[in-house]
């Protein structure tokens, strides 16, 4: 914490106690945070977000011991799974106490928790003593902040703590508690190998058409999207569609990972398609992906064409992300009629 020193912390803490709402930074994205146990305070930061009552809120805690004040029951693999990766990026939804504010749980009778490892965060739960409640700092369906001045930009009287760039820049994995498997609502920051390791198999899904399941707005189609419209394209037709759309008069730009030299399959360089890079390392990739994405959006280009990375898992998170964030993701034959007009 080399930014904050202790009276700023417990200057937020304070505003937090008399039901203000402020940014903070955690390892994952920033959040904008309220008290959770004040519903007034809670209403405040939904109507910020410009989010929907019915989407629930994660409630941060400093530990498990004050997660036990937020739920019912912590069942065997909920504490196995919150003693091997808290504080860190998992969230778990259990069984909500009657005393949780429905507002909060956008109604429902289940809260999500988690236990942020970011000083910052920890060191104002401490100071505040209570749960936070904390969605993303952005305006609802917008990228995730991942920077203090990101969140600026959005919320210009907005007290943020300023905590640096977030470690991981994408946000927490979410595993759901409340049935006999725990079930991963969310792909995130922890990979599932990581979850795998302690509970073995489990489901991933959210469930969507399920009347019951839970309503995750992660889980929406359009989700965490740039302005700047984003297409997914194979790599072997990048260049190809770039350069199509150009000749059409569009303002087009590519996002690719470095591994790939700057060079076309004729040889020429890749020098009149304006081009970003992210590395080659999913960690690494989803850690500068919002913020890239972000800087991209300031050029006002007309539209984006993103490499399509691997399927393997450790890209799940981050391809999970880019599926969201795009307009559409085409298959090689289809990006090239599409681009041509047939
Ligand atoms: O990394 C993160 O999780 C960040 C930082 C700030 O902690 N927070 C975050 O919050 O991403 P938000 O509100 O943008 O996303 C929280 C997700 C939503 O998709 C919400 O529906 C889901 O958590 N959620 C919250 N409570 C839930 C519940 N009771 N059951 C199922 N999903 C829930
Ligand atoms: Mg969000």
């Amino acid at each position: 914490m080399t930014t904050l020193n202790i009276k700023c912390i417990h200057d937020a803490a304070q505003r937090l106690w008399e039901g203000g709402v402020l940014a903070f930074p955690t390892e994952t994205v920033y959040g904008l945070g309220a008290d959770a146990g004040n519903e007034d305070a809670v209403r405040h930061v939904y109507a910020l977000k410009g989010r929907p009552a019915s989407h629930p809120l994660i409630v941060h805690v400093l530990d498990m011991e004050v997660a036990e004040h937020w739920t019912t029951a912590i069942p065997a693999a909920a504490r196995v799974l919150m003693s091997r990766f808290w504080p860190g990026p998992l969230t778990v939804v259990l069984p909500a106490r009657d005393e949780v504010s429905r507002v909060v749980t956008g109604g429902q009778d289940s809260v999500a928790l988690r236990a942020p490892r970011h000083p910052v965060a920890q060191a104002l739960l401490k100071s505040f003593g209570g749960g936070l409640a904390a969605p993303s700092a952005n305006p609802f369906g917008r990228l995730s902040p991942t920077e203090a001045v990101h969140v600026r930009a959005y919320f210009p009287n907005l007290t943020v703590l300023d905590g640096g760039a977030c470690r991981f820049g994408l946000e927490s994995t979410i595993v759901s508690l409340l049935e006999s498997s725990p079930r991963v609502l969310r792909l995130g920051a922890l990979p599932i190998s990581a979850l795998r390791e302690v509970l073995g198999d489990m489901v991933i899904g959210t469930g969507e058409t399920g009347s019951s399941s839970p309503r995750v707005p992660g889980a929406l189609s359009t989700h965490y999207a740039p302005v700047t419209p984003l297409i997914i394209v194979p790599l072997e037709l990048l260049e190809q569609c770039a350069e199509t759309l150009m000749a059409q008069g569009q303002r087009v730009a590519v996002l690719r990972r470095l591994c790939h030299p700057r060079v076309s399959r004729s040889g020429a360089m890749l020098s009149t398609i304006p081009s970003f890079f992210l590395p080659d390392n999913p960690k690494a990739y989803g850690r500068r992906l919002y913020a890239s994405l972000r800087d991209i959006d300031r050029f006002g280009f007309d539209c984006l064409l993103v490499e399509k990375l691997p399927p393997g898992e450790a890209w799940w998170a981050v391809n999970d992300r880019l599926a969201r964030a795009s307009t559409q993701d085409i298959s090689p034959n289809l990006a090239l009629k599409k681009i041509h007009g047939e």
